[in-house]
């Protein structure tokens, strides 16, 4: 257990991106912000604006995807009883391609990634957070997982079962003192465009066709500062900006409006120059 008023929270994604911004305008004195992430260079830069904050920053270079060694990680520096106060669980990985042209191990990167991993780490938090009576857990998931996402099947698909994990978990764990979130933003300019996997189609050619949609892309900041401000008001189940929050809403009572705009996705992909 840290100092009397101290917080631990924990990032992943923390290197890059939205879950770099919320560690970032998280660091202030009194927090030990945990960095979890791939690229030892980009989590040292992420620790060095986190201290400078006066957080005090830990860095854990861990491939998430990598399911043992994360419970290792987990069950080392983690175990039952050492207090975390607050998780996001923020790191993915996607891929661009219609679904014939996928590979298996595409599958199992980005089910391992963007939801066996949210599961191992949300799972692990909980249990610490059951027995302390309190914490909140974070993940990051995508309006894709609402809407799905032509294109992007793998990731949508992954997104989807974040979905249905918020849904059951935020009532187990309201009797324990646990709130549990669901962040669903729509685009946003960050590096998972250029690190995506690309199936005969190119960086280029996805970014045209995301641009011909003409939805408002967010920027990873204004992303993250509506993610913790929405936790701070504990609003649990939110999509953002607000063409997202109203597609949120109309995926399950208007559908027929979404098949419209996954046409257009389709069309825009197949004729992206
Ligand atoms: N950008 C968007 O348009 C958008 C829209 C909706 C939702 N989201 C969600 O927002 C979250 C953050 O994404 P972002 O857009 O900020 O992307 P990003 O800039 O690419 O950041 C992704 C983060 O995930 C980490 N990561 C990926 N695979 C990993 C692995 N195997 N092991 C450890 N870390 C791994 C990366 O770290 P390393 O590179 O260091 O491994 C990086 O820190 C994701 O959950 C994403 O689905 C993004």
């Amino acid at each position: 257990m840290q100092g009397s008023g101290s917080q631990t929270i924990v990032v992943t994604g923390a290197s890059s991106g939205i879950g770099r911004e919320i560690a970032i305008q998280l660091a202030a004195p009194q927090r030990v912000i945990w960095l979890i992430g791939r690229d030892p260079h980009r989590l040292d830069e992420v620790a060095s604006q986190v201290r400078a904050k006066g957080a005090i920053a830990e860095i854990a270079k861990i491939d998430l995807a990598d399911l043992d060694a994360a419970d290792h990680f987990l069950n080392a520096t983690f175990p039952s009883g050492k207090q975390v106060d607050t998780v996001y669980l923020a790191a993915a990985v996607t891929l661009f391609g219609e679904v014939q042209d996928m590979l298996p191990e595409d599958w199992d990167k980005i089910y391992r990634t963007d939801l066996l991993s949210p599961v191992q780490w949300g799972r692990h938090f909980y249990a610490n957070m059951v027995e302390q009576k309190a914490g909140k857990i974070i993940f990051v998931s995508s309006l894709a997982g609402y809407a799905g996402y032509p294109t992007a099947t793998a990731y949508a698909t992954m997104k989807a079962g974040l979905l249905g994990l918020y849904r059951s978990l935020c009532h187990e764990g309201k009797s324990h003192g646990i709130s549990i979130f669901l962040a669903s933003p729509g685009y946003v300019d960050t590096d998972i465009y250029k690190s995506a996997m690309f199936r005969k189609t190119t960086y280029e050619k996805t970014m045209n066709s995301i641009k011909g949609l003409g939805f408002r892309i967010l920027s990873a900041e204004e992303t993250a500062r509506a993610i913790l401000h929405a936790v701070n008001c504990d609003k649990r189940e939110f999509a953002l900006p607000a063409y997202a929050s109203v597609m949120k809403w109309v995926a399950t009572r208007m559908p027929l409006v979404i098949d419209i705009v996954h046409a257009k996705m389709v069309k825009n992909f197949r004729q992206s120059p």
